[in-house]
C-alpha cells in the first residue's frame, strides 16, 4: 500500500531535502507551500483540508517558529485535521533549547499519532541561504553574542533524520536534539568562511538591543523582530543550548556533517562570491 507524505515547507531549507530523498526512495510526496497546487499557507487555515487530504505521514516545518505567539494554535488545529484524517506518522521540526517551542511539541506528542520531535540547532545554511547571507555578501556581519558557541548543524543531516523517522516506527514517540559535532562562535564562523572564499569579511559585535531596534527601522514584520530578539536574548548562550548531541550520529549511523564541509561546499559554489544587491 503506497503512502503519501504531506512535507510542510517543503520549499523551504530543511523541506527541499526531505522532499528529494523521499522520492529518491519512490515514497509519494505532497509539498506543502503556498505555490504548490493544492496550496498550503499556514496564514489561510482554508487550504489546509486539501492539502491534508490522503495524507498518511506529515512533515511540520512550522513559519516562522514555534515559539511565536499564534504558534501553538496553529500546530493544534492542524494536528486535529491530521488526526481526523488518520494520519499515521507526524515529524516536527522544533528548535533546540526554545522553551516557548515545547508547547507546540507537546500537542503532537499528545494527539495520539505516532510522533518524532526533531530539535535542530541554529542551521549552517542560515548563511548562504537566509538572513545572514546579506552581511557575508556585504563583508561585514554584525552581530550581537560574539562569545556564543553555536553547534551548527547541516540541514541535509536534518533532513536524512525526518526521512528516516518518517519510515521507520522505531523513532516514534522521540525527541532528537540534532546538533553538529563541533561548535563555532560568529568570529570564528566568519575567520572560515573568509578564509574558504579568499574575501575580506569582518566580525563587529553590536549590543543585542542595538541590532534588534536596527532591524525594527528596517520595516521588518513585528513577529519576525521579536523572534530574532528572543533567538538572540533567550536562546543563544544560555546553558546547555550551546551542548553538542550525539543524536545525528545514533540515528543515521555515522558522524554528523561538520561546518567545514559546508563551507567548503559553498565556498566551491561561489555564491559568496556574488556582487551583493543593493538595498
Ligand atoms: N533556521 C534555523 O537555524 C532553524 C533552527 C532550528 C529550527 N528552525 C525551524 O525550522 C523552521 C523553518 O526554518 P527557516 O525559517 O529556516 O525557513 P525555511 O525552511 O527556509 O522555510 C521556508 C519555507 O517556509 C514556507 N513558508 C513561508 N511562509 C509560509 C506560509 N505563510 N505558509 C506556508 N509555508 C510558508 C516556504 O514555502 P513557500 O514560500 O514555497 O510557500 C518555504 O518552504 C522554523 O519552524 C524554524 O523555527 C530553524
Amino acid at each position: 500500500m503506497s503512502s503519501t507524505t504531506l512535507v510542510i515547507g517543503g520549499t523551504g531549507k530543511t523541506g527541499r531535502k526531505v522532499v528529494q530523498q523521499l522520492r529518491a526512495l519512490g515514497e509519494p510526496v505532497r509539498i506543502g507551500s503556498r505555490r504548490n497546487s493544492p496550496p498550503f499557507d499556514w496564514e489561510n487555515p482554508a487550504t489546509w483540508p486539501a492539502a491534508l487530504a490522503g495524507i498518511d505521514r506529515l512533515y511540520v516545518s512550522f513559519q516562522p517558529d514555534l515559539a511565536v505567539p499564534g504558534a501553538a494554535k496553529a500546530i493544534s488545529d492542524l494536528t486535529y485535521l491530521a488526526v481526523a484524517g488518520g494520519v499515521r506518522k507526524v515529524v516536527l521540526l522544533s528548535g533546540k533549547g526554545e522553551q516557548e517551542a515545547e508547547r507546540c511539541e507537546r500537542i503532537v506528542a499528545d494527539s495520539g499519532i505516532p510522533y518524532t520531535i526533531l530539535r535542530a540547532s541554529w542551521f549552517s545554511q542560515n548563511f548562504s541561504e537566509s538572513f545572514l547571507m546579506e552581511p557575508i555578501l556585504s563583508g561585514t556581519v554584525a552581530l550581537p553574542k560574539p562569545e556564543a558557541p553555536i553547534p551548527y548543524v547541516d540541514t541535509g543531516d536534518i533532513a536524512e533524520v525526518a526521512v528516516q523517522s518518517l519510515l521507520d516506527d522505531r523513532h516514534d514517540g522521540r525527541i532528537y536534539e540534532l546538533t553538529g559535532p563541533r561548535q563555532l562562535t560568529f568570529p570564528e564562523v566568519v575567520e572560515e568562511i573568509a578564509a574558504a572564499t579568499r574575501r575580506y569579511i569582518r566580525y563587529v559585535p553590536v549590543p543585542l538591543e542595538e541590532y534588534v531596534e536596527g532591524l525594527r527601522n528596517h520595516d521588518l514584520p513585528p513577529d519576525y523582530v521579536w523572534l530574532i530578539g528572543y533567538l538572540f536574548g533567550e536562546v543563544l548562550g544560555k546553558p546547555g543550548n550551546e551542548d553538542v548531541s550525539g543524536d545525528i550520529e545514533r540515528v543515521l549511523g555515522r558522524p554528523a556533517r561538520d561546518f567545514s564541509d559546508y563551507v567548503r561546499e559553498t565556498a566551491d559554489s561561489g555564491i559568496w562570491n556574488r556582487v551583493p544587491s543593493s538595498s
